[in-house]
């Protein structure tokens, strides 16, 4: 964090747990993060499991953390069509909620959890992964499996951020997506926000995941960046882990090898290079977890070690090669 404060905040995805300085988790957050996002507690189902029962205690927590130790929040997402309580989707019989009963219910949520944190959460991802994924030919634009979608069409992503924006006018309102830098989806990224910008709709920026992997390419990183520049967006890279291994390779380890690090020093490198080089629009990197113990991609047999941090949270030789490289910047 330190070496990087005069480009961008560096932030880390965390449980309530991590937020407590007497614990190995607190202790490095508090030496290499100046951010943080909840992994899971902020997202609709852990915020409003029950129609209108609200329970705060965990992102709370997170949130007090933060104020205390001068750390940003990052929020972590108001619309999506996971990890959201059927509730909000489907009446007692099972059937979709009308178009009426689906926004007023969006209202609430947002309206709600984004008052709550005014001022404290400075960034919120409004609206996540609301497009079609993988589509090489280009054909469908929307999730349609998306209930939200299926409810309201597309102007719920409008709505959402018109919600938010109400709710707190100083927040920065980030639309999410991963596999962004691939051409059929980048493309899609880039035709939603310009026409939510030409509707005048309150966005911000774009939230590029990051969840990268030692291969990823430097030119697609980079093609992506200068498209998203041309809409005078802010960047930030929000869930940001690159797993050792290289993309089809179904192999897997449970230990941290020297090819893996060999490997991860030269992605990080160029990763890091272009994060500096285009840091005029990047406003934030948010990495998904804070050391290699804790990580989403992990499966049995097959260890990801995507971070910088090691398993006991101490700095791997990959740390040191981003280090190296923006005291050189
Ligand atoms: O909280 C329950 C717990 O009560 C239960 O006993 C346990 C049993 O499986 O599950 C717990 O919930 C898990 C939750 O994480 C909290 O640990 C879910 O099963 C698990 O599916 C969930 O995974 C999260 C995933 O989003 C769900 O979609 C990951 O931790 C989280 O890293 C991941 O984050 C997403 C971003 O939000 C959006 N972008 C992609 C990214 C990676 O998938």
């Amino acid at each position: 964090k330190e070496l990087f404060k005069d480009y961008f905040p560096i932030g880390a995805a965390i449980t309530p747990q991590h937020a407590d300085p007497n614990t190995a988790h607190g202790e490095a957050l508090l030496e290499h993060f100046s951010s943080v996002t909840a992994e899971n507690v902020m997202k609709p189902d852990h915020l409003q499991g029950n129609k209108g029962t609200f329970t705060w205690d965990n992102a709370d927590k997170i949130v007090q953390f933060a104020r205390k130790h001068n750390i940003k929040v990052r929020g972590h997402c108001l619309t999506w069509h996971a990890q959201t309580s059927d509730w909000m989707f489907y009446d007692e019989d099972g059937a979709l909620l009308s178009k009426e009963i689906a926004l007023d219910q969006l209202e609430e949520h947002i309206t709600t959890v984004v008052s709550r944190y005014k001022g404290d959460v400075y960034a919120w991802d409004v609206v996540n992964e609301a497009l079609y994924d993988w589509d090489p030919d280009g054909v469908i634009f929307y999730r349609e499996d998306s209930p939200w979608y299926q409810m309201i069409g597309e102007s719920y992503i409008d709505s959402a951020f018109v919600y938010a924006h109400r709710a707190d006018p100083d927040a920065k309102l980030f639309y999410n997506d991963y596999n962004s830098i691939f051409g059929w989806k980048r493309d899609k990224i880039f035709e939603l926000v310009k026409r939510l910008k030409e509707n005048n709709i309150p966005i911000d920026g774009i939230g590029m995941q990051g969840h990268w992997f030692v291969g990823t390419s430097e030119e697609d990183i980079r093609t992506t960046l200068d498209l998203y520049r041309q809409l005078g967006v802010e960047i930030q890279i929000t869930e940001l882990d690159v797993s050792v291994y290289l993309s089809g390779d179904e192999t897997g380890s449970e230990t941290y090898t020297e090819a893996f690090s060999i490997r991860q020093k030269q992605a990080y490198r160029m990763i890091f290079q272009v994060l500096l080089d285009y840091s005029d629009i990047i406003t934030g990197v948010t990495f998904w977890g804070i050391g290699d113990d804790g990580t989403w991609l992990d499966k049995p047999g097959r260890k990801a070690f995507p971070f910088l941090l090691d398993e006991n949270l101490q700095p791997k030789p990959v740390y040191f090669e981003v280090q190296e490289l923006v005291q050189n910047h």
